[in-house]
């Protein structure tokens, strides 16, 4: 061991993911000690010892193990896991943040363009040899409202503007944001609501954020609005998700996140008509998007300075 460098325990979830991350620090900081750890057998021992954890679906519960642990870089966006978790006094908590809007905002576009051009339905047709012309719709002209605008929501944004949209969008304090014809803060919701053809759901989950869309809220939408959930899955709630899709409220619903993950092969909503579910990847830890954060804020961890991305874990993001 370095006396003068930190020990760094890598730990993403994914072998592949931790190897390339190792190869890639390795070469801008040679001189340090990183782990991985294939076994939970060796955990006990290497979380004595370490001081700088770069985790993304780590079990946060063995944290009160590492008592040298000063730093811990999480290789996503979300503090969610963290949620109750007893952490080491004065540890330092970053994320990643400013990477996954331009695929997830892709995500969003993509199911919101197959519902105008009707792309599942054809296919459908195609599948029954069924020639059913069908004049499909613009997103040009409709109104789509962004629910959060952090660094993901603003790429949405942008690229609804792109598609000749009508954008507003919602955050906590209702400041401005360019682009966007008004924002409204999250008390003024029920006023936003109304008005969209299409939401778009970018919001992490919060003691202000769950349950935000109730049942009584999916009766304020728009009849038709399209939905797509990206963010946290607690946010709306999923008995008055099914209701609105049932009624025909919500003329349909793509969703990456669930209350429950994984969703469990029993839950209805697996069979739901016009429910498109993609298992929570919208935005994804890619290794090369993750090094050049990681290894600036190693340097900046080395040096003593600032880290950036700091968290703060009551407020959730
Ligand atoms: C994240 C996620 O929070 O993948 O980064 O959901």
């Amino acid at each position: 061991m370095n006396a003068d460098q930190p020990v760094v325990l890598i730990s993403s979830g994914s072998g592949q993911t931790d190897s390339l991350l190792r190869e890639g620090l390795a070469s801008a900081f040679p001189n340090l000690e990183m782990r991985i750890v294939s076994g939970s057998d060796e955990l006990p021992s290497v979380l004595a010892e370490v001081q700088v954890l770069l985790a993304w679906r780590f079990p946060f519960d063995r944290l009160k193990e590492a008592r040298k642990l000063k730093w811990m870089q999480l290789l996503g966006a979300g503090l969610d896991s963290l949620q109750g978790i007893d952490l080491p006094v004065g540890l330092q908590i970053t994320n990643i943040r400013g990477v996954f809007g331009p695929e997830m905002a892709e995500y969003a576009i993509a199911y919101m363009l197959a519902h105008e051009k009707n792309l599942f339905g054809f296919r459908e047709h195609q599948r029954q040899h069924m020639w059913t012309p069908k004049e499909p719709g613009l997103l040009k002209g409709k109104t789509v409202g962004v629910i959060g605008l952090g660094s993901i929501g603003r790429v949405v944004v942008e690229r609804c503007l792109g598609f000749g949209m009508r954008v507003i969008g919602l955050n906590r304090t209702g400041g401005t944001v360019s682009g966007l014809e008004h924002v409204y803060t999250t008390s003024e919701i029920d006023d936003l609501l109304p008005q969209c053809d299409y939401l778009v759901f970018v919001l992490p989950s919060t003691s202000e954020t769950r349950g935000l869309i109730t049942r009584e809220r999916f009766r304020l939408m728009k009849p038709g609005v399209f939905l797509v959930s990206m963010g946290r899955g607690d946010v709306l709630d999923e008995q008055g998700l099914v209701e609105a899709l049932r009624s025909g409220r919500l003329s349909g619903a793509a969703l990456d996140v669930f209350s429950e993950e994984p969703v469990p092969p029993t839950n209805r909503l697996w069979d739901e008509e016009r429910l498109f579910i993609t298992p929570h990847i919208a935005g994804i830890s890619r290794p090369e998007e993750l090094l050049p954060v990681l290894k600036s804020n190693l340097a900046h961890y080395l040096q003593g300075e600032a880290l950036e991305n700091l968290v703060d874990l009551k407020r959730g993001y």
